[in-house]
């Protein structure tokens, strides 16, 4: 195992370039299942859990290779195979992508359940809810999902709860169903309109992408298709969020500004002068982080996914902020490790109420899931002193090169072995 040592205190200054978005080439590897050919991708990034996928898809008769120039090369070769083990979907979760796609074209699909995670329950009922409205026949068995249909349905799915991969599976299902579905209660975010594009190359019939209600007019037919992946809207704001904990000046490239607007609109309130073109930031931290509330809410809301790194900032804060999670039901486990370091954070309910302290200081602390460990090392990089973040496992699943990048921005981090 490994952990980062970091040395607080020093502000930020230079260029990061903002890697490919990792929820947004899960679904897109995915979706290679839907044809056969080759697919030259570019910007996949070198992550844990895309490494992960490419193991999935190969136990499913797909081949990958990484060729120089941020090119992945797919061929989908074996169209026999349809299981999907318990001992790579359990860690991760997000394996559930290829469900959709395997039931569409081979018309079988044996899924390991994904079992709960430290964020909350996050279960997978709206998936098969829908997949069986489209004619499925699914039984959850020996912790499997073991599902079969001779052609799936166009049908009208009306998700309860706004979900991402849900939506991304039914959207993939869909393509290649008879008739015409209609997603009604859609998640709208970037990453779903970004695999609507590569299914599109691809020949899908798709509308709506973006909005609350999709609709995907079935084809007979896809076909392989190359493709560029979006870059990462989270990781573009998670070094906002370090660079308003320090403060500083960076410049973030390839950045995914489109995408952004409502974290955007945060950090300004922030006090983060940004200066914005069409994929590039300048962000110039001066002073101290004024004191904001935020609730996460599906997009275009504030996403989940920046609340632990936008708390971090908050504990240094110059008031008292109120941060509400409303998509995860547990995901403060940074909470008790942020007040290792000095933090002042009461939780109630689905809130936490910071107090933003003068400083923090280093201290050992743990990582628990993905932008938890990120707001722990934002933490570290603001704190006086030493700090060591253990269990960076969870960061490498999300971050590409994360400590490298810090480290060009002048951050003291360095990674040791345990
Ligand atoms: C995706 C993202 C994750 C992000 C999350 C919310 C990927 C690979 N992951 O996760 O980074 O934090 O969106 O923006 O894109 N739910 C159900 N039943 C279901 C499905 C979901 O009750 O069948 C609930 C979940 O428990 C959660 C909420 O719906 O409370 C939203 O979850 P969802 O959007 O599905 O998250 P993921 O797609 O797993």
């Amino acid at each position: 195992m490994e952990k980062l040592v970091i040395n607080g205190g020093k502000k930020l200054s230079g260029d990061v370039k903002i890697s490919g978005a990792k929820n947004s080439a899960l679904p897109i590897l995915s979706a290679v299942l839907l044809a056969e050919g080759k697919y030259l991708l570019q910007n996949i990034p070198q992550l844990k859990d895309i490494s992960t996928m490419l193991k999935l898809l190969e136990t499913l008769g797909v081949s990958s290779l990484q060729k120089e120039n941020d090119v992945t090369v797919i061929n989908t070769e074996n169209l026999e195979l349809f299981t999907a083990d318990y001992e790579l979907v359990r860690t991760m979760r997000a394996s559930i992508l290829v469900l959709g796609p395997l039931l569409a074209k081979r018309g079988r699909a044996k899924v390991s359940l994904p079992g709960g995670c430290a964020i909350g329950e996050r279960p997978v009922d709206l998936h098969i809810k829908a997949l069986k409205q489209m004619g499925a026949d699914i039984e959850v068995e020996h912790g499997y999902i073991n599902a079969k249909c001779n052609k799936l349905k166009g049908s009208i799915i009306n998700f309860d709860i706004v979900t991402v991969t849900g939506t991304e599976n039914i959207m993939m299902a869909a393509a290649l169903a008879e008739g015409t579905t209609v997603i009604k209660n859609a998640a709208q975010e970037p990453e779903v309109i970004d695999l609507a594009r590569f299914l599109k190359g691809m020949g899908a019939k798709i509308t709506g992408e973006g909005t609350k209600t999709i609709e995907v007019e079935g084809v007979s037919e896809l076909k392989s298709v190359d493709y560029s992946v979006m870059t990462d809207r989270i990781e573009a704001g998670t070094f906002l969020a370090a660079v308003a904990a320090t403060g500083g000046k960076i410049k973030l490239l390839n950045c995914p500004v489109w995408a952004m607007t409502s974290v955007l609109e945060k950090f300004s309130e922030i006090g983060l002068k940004m200066e914005v073109s069409e994929d590039s930031i300048v962000a110039v931290m001066d002073k101290k982080p004024k004191a904001v509330d935020v609730t996460t809410l599906p997009y275009p809301g504030f996403p989940t996914d920046m609340q632990a790194q936008l708390m971090a900032v908050m504990t240094l804060s110059d008031g008292l902020s109120v941060i509400t999670e409303n998509i995860f039901e547990n995901r403060f486990m940074h909470v008790s490790e942020l007040k290792r370091m000095g933090a002042n954070i009461k939780l109630k309910d689905r809130s936490a109420v910071i107090k933003g302290e003068d400083k923090l200081t280093g201290a050992q602390v743990m990582a628990s899931d993905l932008r938890a460990s990120a707001s722990l090392v934002i933490a570290a990089l603001a704190a006086e002193g030493e700090s060591q973040v253990h269990r960076i496992y969870h960061l490498d699943r999300g971050y590409e090169k994360f400590d490298e990048k810090l480290r060009a921005l002048s951050a003291d981090i360095r990674r040791e072995r345990e």
